[in-house]
């Protein structure tokens, strides 16, 4: 029997007698035909032949180009400006400061609408006030972008600078608590989990760092921007065009409907591509010069205006009972953040649902600093939190000698441990056994330094990755189906490389009885019904919940059409199927009749349908998460303390997988931005100035191909019975547990425990020193 039938009957027997949406099986949840196939991205041969255009690629007539120049203190004010030397130079036709530019209002920050796109809610260039190193404070626009990037090194500011928080340690002493994280209570209390510890017969209390990282996309962050009369046109990079419609509209005092944003490609979001300064500074000076503006950040400028993932500082405390079980679990930490943005890093989220213990306590607080606006980066929270929490675990097997996948098999509660809800479909003891069995974890030598080849120490780490599910509620889908046989599907939904259009067109045909290239998928353009955003795992779901009802809808419009000349005469909507591009009877196919003929016959060029996606209730009294099982493989040089990840293993549970080669890809690309995470990527902030010091891919390390080894990714596919198609997100499980699952494996290699990412030589060869 192969995986793919085991996994199926597994699934099968799982399948509660609830169905969403409304009660109602989804034929397709585990049928295998075009779904789970590994379709080549639709949009791959465009982007290799150079002919997706970005958004700083779109040309527009007259158009002229931006630059930006930062602020060089953390907080204070700007005492002089003097912009007549750049105003003079060859080429500037506009230079704008908070003295001439237009009055807008602030942009309402994330989490203060479902609506809003902002990732702080500051005011932009309307004062002399600076809030964060790096703030713009002048917009040179120029004929060409070395003219403006030339001018605007001739803007000179001088500043009044006051006190700045700049020092996280000084930022923790006035350390406070949100009104939530991300909606979530900030603490949460079962039993006395202090007591607890102190009576376990095992425990480890180990307290964790992790550093700033920043968003580094290939495609740097970039708009194009015209006024058509009073309406804003934004060829934008981002992966919220709903959203950042809105919030412009809100920043300029327009009507939604007023401002169009288009973004049909996407260079790597991973939570950066939202709306930032730039975006309304470009739109700023077109409105005040009169022309179409194009903005494009240099990687520096990315890494002054565009956040990124902040610093944590957290406490993992475990005790556990003789028989391996959990007494006592604490994640407390905190998290540096600003007083006018919403993103609190998550990294307790993981503790609250992934371990039973007797008594669990979790508490999360924030620091204020005077920063650049922290944000999202792929699994907020979730990609430190596990960090933290799974090397603790790893310490504590290891105090107990047991196997870290047997400690973790202990644990395995069988309700969500802090909000008692059942687990929509949990997985995660079948990942581990899978990718132990794939990864020959029983070649593990328990006892630290016990393989060596030469200089080089080896060693093996696992650790639980883990995400929660979302569905973002809203969203419609559109299809028209013509009188050719073909169908065309749009929602304002986001391609950043993961390959949306591709599978949602391979959802729409499987679900309409059509071949893939009959299907097109349009997406990226406000002007389609409104889509969720790209954020959160969240987008195949929400789009293919908006597809399935879009397309339920098309077959009650159809079955109307065919009327009683049709061998489908009197069938009810849920009596038939798609199949060959008509509808049939279920159980007889051959009462079928094609699109074609049934279009022609009601004399129609085409049928459409714009349903809003159902957003069940019921969804929320399921635990839902998806899951995984890291395994990585180091080579530690016992001379220079450098690392190598010599091989690495992802094993996930991430529901229904919709498309194997896409999904693969997800899930590799995660745990290479989780080997950055462990290995060399960190901001260098400067605590003496708040600056960034290393804006640059040549001083913030991501890993290239000589840090990656070859990455094996394997999946139960076992479908999620209560999400749509059966498939969770996974766009960001696949960074969970990689920091852990290095930091274990050089713990296995060297005997050290590195408590601070990223784990450098410089920390290692330390190590024996402290
Ligand atoms: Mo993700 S950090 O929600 O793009």
């Amino acid at each position: 029997m192969s995986i793919i039938e085991k996994a199926m009957q597994t699934a099968i027997r799982l399948t509660p007698e609830s169905w969403l949406p409304g009660g109602t099986p989804d034929p397709l949840m585990y049928k295998h035909g075009l779904i789970g196939s590994p379709v080549t991205r639709i949009d791959g041969r465009l982007k290799v032949e150079g002919k997706a255009r970005f958004a700083a690629e779109v040309p527009l007539e007259g158009m002229e180009y931006a630059a930006l120049l930062y602020s060089s203190i953390a907080r204070g004010r700007i005492a002089t400006l003097d912009t007549t030397e750049a105003e003079a130079s060859p080429g500037v036709t506009l230079v704008m400061t908070h003295l001439n530019a237009p009055r807008m209002k602030p942009p309402p920050v994330i989490m203060s609408s479902p609506k809003a796109a902002g990732p702080s809610d500051l005011p932009i260039m309307q004062d002399a006030e600076i809030h964060w190193n790096g703030q713009p404070v002048a917009l040179v626009l120029a004929k060409t972008q070395e003219q403006a990037d030339h001018a605007k090194s001739l803007v000179r500011v001088t500043y009044n600078a006051a006190p700045a928080v700049i020092s996280f340690d000084e930022a923790k002493t006035h350390a406070r608590t949100p009104d939530s994280i991300l909606g979530e209570e900030p603490s949460i209390e079962i039993g006395d989990a202090e007591a607890a510890l102190k009576q376990a017969a095992f425990k480890v209390d180990l307290s964790y760092r992790t550093p700033r990282y920043n968003h580094n996309a290939i495609e740097l962050h970039a708009a194009t921007v015209a006024w058509e009369g009073d309406k804003l046109v934004v060829h934008d990079a981002t992966q919220m065009v709903n959203a950042t419609a809105w919030t412009l509209a809100q920043v300029f005092g327009l009507k939604e409907a007023q401002v169009r944003v288009i973004s049909p490609y996407v260079g790597g979001g991973f939570g950066g591509k939202g709306l930032w300064d730039h975006q309304i500074l470009a739109a700023a000076a077109s409105r005040l010069r009169g022309r179409p503006v194009r903005i494009m950040l240099s990687r520096e400028g990315v890494f002054r205006i565009v956040g990124g993932r902040t610093t944590t500082e957290q406490r993992v405390a475990l005790g556990a009972k003789a028989d391996g079980t959990l007494a006592a679990l604490i994640h407390t930490g905190v998290a540096a953040m600003t007083t006018h943005n919403a993103c609190p890093e998550q990294f307790t989220f993981p503790a609250r649902h992934l371990y039973a213990a007797d008594t669990i306590k979790v508490a999360q607080q924030v620091a204020d600093m005077d920063m650049l606006a922290n944000t999202f980066m792929r699994a907020p929270g979730e990609s430190v939190g596990t960090y933290a929490l799974e090397c603790a675990l790893d310490e504590l097997a290891e105090a107990m000698k047991l196997d870290p996948i047997e400690l973790r098999r202990r644990i395995e509660p069988e309700k969500d441990p802090t909000s008692g809800a059942a687990f929509s479909s949990r997985n995660l003891v079948e990942a581990y056994r899978r990718g132990a069995e794939k990864f020959g974890w029983d070649q593990r030598i328990a006892t630290p330094r016990s393989r060596r080849e030469g200089e080089w120490l080896i060693g093996m780490g696992c650790a639980t990755a883990t995400y929660p599910y979302y569905r973002m509620p809203g969203g419609a889908a559109r299809i028209r189906l013509t009188a050719d046989g073909r169908a065309l599907v749009q929602m304002a939904s986001h391609e950043m490389g993961m390959g949306t259009a591709t599978v949602q067109a391979q959802h729409a045909a499987e679900r309409l009885g059509l071949k893939f290239e009959d299907v097109t998928f349009d997406y990226g353009d406000t002007s389609l019904p409104s889509g969720t955003l790209a954020g959160g795992s969240s987008q195949t779901a929400s789009i293919g919940a908006a597809v399935i009802a879009a397309t339920d809808a098309l077959t009650k419009e159809l079955l109307k059409l065919a009327g009683n000349d049709s061998p489908l005469a009197g069938l009810k909507p849920e009596e038939v199927e798609a199949r060959d591009g008509g509808l049939c009877k279920c159980d007889e196919p051959d009462r079928w009749e094609s699109y074609v003929s049934i279009l022609q016959r009601a004399k129609r060029d085409e049928v459409v349908c714009e349903v809003e996606a159902p957003m069940p209730l019921e969804v929320q009294k399921y635990s839902m998460h998806s899951y995984g099982a890291q395994f990585c493989e180091v080579r530690v040089s016992d001379v220079t303390g450098e690392t190598r990840v010599s091989r690495f293993l992802g094993s996930f549970d991430a529901g229904r997988i919709l498309n194997a080669k896409l999904a693969a890809s997800q899930f590799k690309g995660g745990i290479i931005m989780g080997l950055g995470l462990a290995l060399t990527e960190e901001t260098l902030f400067d605590e003496r100035s708040g600056r960034i010091m290393n804006p640059s891919l040549a001083e913030y390390h991501v890993p290239v191909h000589m840090d990656v080894p070859v990455i094996d990714v394997i999946w139960n596919d076992i479908p999620d019975p209560h999400s749509p198609l059966g498939a969770r997100g996974i766009g960001e499980i696949g960074i969970t547990g990689v920091g852990a699952a290095v930091a274990n494996a050089v713990y296995n290699a060297t005997g050290k425990r590195i408590r601070e990412l990223p784990i450098t030589l410089d920390k290692l060869l330390l190590a024996d020193r402290l």
